[in-house]
């Protein structure tokens, strides 16, 4: 039997809440087929608390050497205050760019019982099925100098946006391969008209393009992008940018297919390790009360058992377990609306976890 190990790091808020659902679908869907070891460590706001630091070596330590690292969300309003360089998000910054996971994947599909729940018209967003690839280890977010300093007497804040060429064709790559397993089509977004690094952006994309000619490759401007997100979102197949422009457009790709409480995202390395976390956030709000979506987190789970540890089949069967419970008609609140034919019924985070075991294979 094959022997895998992975890092679990539940974080805060609903992520610390959503982690026992995903494990425990973890295990009835992968049984035998694989012994799975795990350990959990605090990650994020929680171990702050406990040991002054979002991520403790030992915890980078134990990532690098896993097979892949689950991980829920991290902070909220209690650590908002700190520092940049000393929030929860410091961490997971951290154990992204530790692990060099460059390549993010947030896929952003319909299911197809929740097309309605889009804030978009149903024919604009049925059989959606767009790939964002996004840079996730460069950019401004780890770009230097950067700081807030008192200069003549002024404050000046600053970041810098950089990527190398390096940077660029590896991700291009990626999202060249991706698209050819898909529809074959990559849209490349930049601020080419305006920012130089993202006109090199866009060489670089064109120059790693020669390599895939059967891979259709055009480019927009984000401003454009966002826009043509929200009017007509099904001329896209893989998206590949930048790590900012990456946060903000994956946001709004995650909206059309109806809730945020839906989307897996993967973020790979070379080697294939990953760190797989659900697009939401720790929803400070609802964390505890028994009413967050637990399906972005088990999703989440299916792409590691995927990706990372070759268990396709286990893969499969989870996600077809979650379009099963949603044909079903189970909701959480946050995919539930009004139905006057009673078609849907109103489920707790606890219902909705346990049901898609149920439905397992
Ligand atoms: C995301 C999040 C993070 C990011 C935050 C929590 C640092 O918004 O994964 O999209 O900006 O990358
Ligand atoms: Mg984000």
């Amino acid at each position: 039997m094959a022997s895998k190990k992975i890092l679990v790091l539940p974080g805060d808020g609903i992520g610390a809440e959503l982690m026992p659902h995903a494990l425990q679908v973890m295990r009835a869907a992968v049984g035998d087929q694989a012994d799975i070891e795990y350990e959990e460590h605090d990650f994020g706001g929680i171990a702050i608390d406990k040991y002054g630091t979002s991520m403790r070596n030992e915890t980078l330590e134990k990532a690098r050497s896993a097979d892949a690292v689950l991980l829920g969300a991290v902070g909220g309003p209690k650590w908002d205050d700190l520092p940049v360089d000393q929030k929860p998000e410091k961490g997971l910054l951290g154990l992204r760019s530790g692990l060099e996971c460059y390549a993010n994947l947030r896929p952003a599909m319909t299911f197809a019982p929740l097309a309605n729940a889009s804030s978009l018209k149903h024919d604009l967003v049925s059989g959606l099925d767009i790939l964002i690839v996004r840079e996730l280890v460069g950019g401004i977010y780890f770009g230097e100098p950067r700081g807030v300093e008192v200069e003549n007497n002024v404050r000046v804040g600053r970041n810098t946006l950089v990527y190398d060429e390096t940077e660029i064709s590896r991700i291009a790559k990626t999202a060249f391969q991706l698209a050819q397993k898909r529809n074959g089509k990559v849209c490349s977004v930049d601020k080419a008209n305006v920012l130089e690094v993202t006109q090199l952006w866009r060489d670089v994309v064109i120059e790693t393009h020669a390599d895939y000619p059967d891979v259709e490759l055009s480019h927009m401007y984000v401003d454009n992008a966002a826009m043509q997100l929200v009017r007509q979102p099904k001329q896209f197949d893989v998206i590949v940018t930048g790590n900012m422009f990456g946060d903000i457009l994956s946001d709004v790709a995650a909206m059309l297919t109806g809730s945020l409480g839906m989307l897996p995202s993967a973020s790979l390395n070379d080697r294939n390790q990953g760190i797989y976390e659900p697009v939401h956030g720790t929803a400070p709000d609802i964390a505890g009360l028994n009413i967050a979506n637990p399906l972005a987190m088990i999703l989440s789970m299916a792409m590691m058992l995927r990706f990372s540890l070759g268990l396709e089949q286990a893969a499969d069967e989870v996600e077809a377990a979650v379009n099963k419970v949603l044909g079903q008609g189970l909701r959480t609140r946050d995919i539930h609306q009004d139905d006057p034919q009673n078609s849907t019924r109103l489920v707790s985070t606890d219902e909705m976890s346990a049901a898609v075991i149920d439905s397992l294979g």
